[in-house]
């Protein structure tokens, strides 16, 4: 073998590839995990000077063909004390941005815009005992940030997570989180007891059935976590879910006497978009 050919064997390896471009307000893939072929969270750094409340969202997203930033809303799933963000997301096969966001590596780059927003924050409830989060599909996702928040736990005395979808395999990664959360060794005492988780399918066999409203409607809720059924006085309660299942348990909440407030006048519920564009 010629001289040459064996210096550049030993040579150590050179990119000849242009670096690859820095995107504005880039934040770099830690992990990645693929929960059905619709479902799937991710973890990227967190920008030093973020802070923000846990329930609130930002915009997030990629570049898209024309160099431009192609952002959309995106609830942040961790809670306000973790070093990195997470985020839990949906796969729309011909959506523009999660066609591609769904193919994210470890080590990719996605934009995410500062700015903090949205009104699934404790701050936007009145004082309380119990505290519930009512969420269908990717709406779990602001309450997988709460769920986790040492402050709900020292604000009520119970925390009931009601999460619906349509199959079994769709509610593992919030199974997954609060199992996580029981087990602990942090937060775990905090939430003992105190935290009740009431999954539920409609459309496959799971040890509890239906839909978040005909659950509460009907008392079954109720019934089977051995709670009072809901009052003004002592419940609050956080929606996210589509706009036709924020309308359909706003409603059921007003029938047990509780308002709608906001960040800026304090009530004793309070209701977010899962996603925009259901048809309604
Ligand atoms: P889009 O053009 O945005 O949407 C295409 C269609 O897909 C919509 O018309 C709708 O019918 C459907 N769709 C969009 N998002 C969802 C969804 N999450 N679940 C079921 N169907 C959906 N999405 C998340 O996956 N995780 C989040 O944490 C999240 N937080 C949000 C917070 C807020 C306040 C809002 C307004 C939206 C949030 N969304 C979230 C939706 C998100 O902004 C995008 O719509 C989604 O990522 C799809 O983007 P897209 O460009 O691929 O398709
Ligand atoms: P269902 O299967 O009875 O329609 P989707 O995948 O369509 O977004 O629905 C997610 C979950 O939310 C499903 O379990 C669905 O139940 C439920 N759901 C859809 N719309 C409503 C609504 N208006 N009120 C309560 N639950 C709803």
């Amino acid at each position: 073998m010629a001289m040459t050919e064996l210096a550049a064997m030993n040579a150590p390896e050179v990119n000849t590839r242009p670096a690859k471009p820095h995107l504005p307000d880039a934040q770099v893939v830690k992990e990645v995990t693929h929960w059905t072929d619709r479902l799937f969270s991710f973890r990227v750094t967190r920008p030093q000077s973020l802070r923000f409340r846990s329930g609130e969202f930002v915009m997030i997203g990629l570049m898209d063909d024309k160099g431009k930033p192609l952002l959309r809303a995106y609830s942040i799933a961790s809670p306000s004390w973790d070093e990195e963000l997470e985020f839990y997301s949906i796969k729309v096969p011909d959506g523009p941005l999660t066609s591609r966001l769904q193919h994210i590596k470890v080590g990719d780059e996605i934009i995410l815009r500062p700015k903090p927003v949205g009104t699934l924050v404790v701050d936007a409830l009145m004082p309380g005992k119990r505290i519930w989060f009512l969420a269908t599909g990717t709406g779990l996702a602001p309450f997988a940030s709460l769920m986790r928040d040492p402050e709900v736990y020292e604000k009520f005395d119970q925390v009931i997570m009601m999460h619906t979808c349509r199959e079994v395999a769709e509610l593992e990664y919030g199974r997954q989180l609060v199992e996580g959360l029981q087990n602990d060794p942090l937060i775990g005492e905090m939430v003992a007891g105190k935290l009740l988780y009431y999954p539920t399918t409609t459309r496959e066999a799971s040890p509890h059935m239906g839909r978040v409203t005909d659950n509460l409607a009907s008392g079954k809720v109720f019934a089977d976590l051995g709670l009072r059924q809901m009052n003004p006085v002592d419940d609050r309660a956080m929606v996210c879910g589509s706009l036709a299942f924020n309308v359909d348990v706003k409603a059921i909440l007003e029938g047990f006497g509780l308002r709608e407030g906001a960040n800026s006048d304090p009530k004793e519920f309070v209701v977010e978009k899962a996603f925009v564009g259901d048809g309604i």
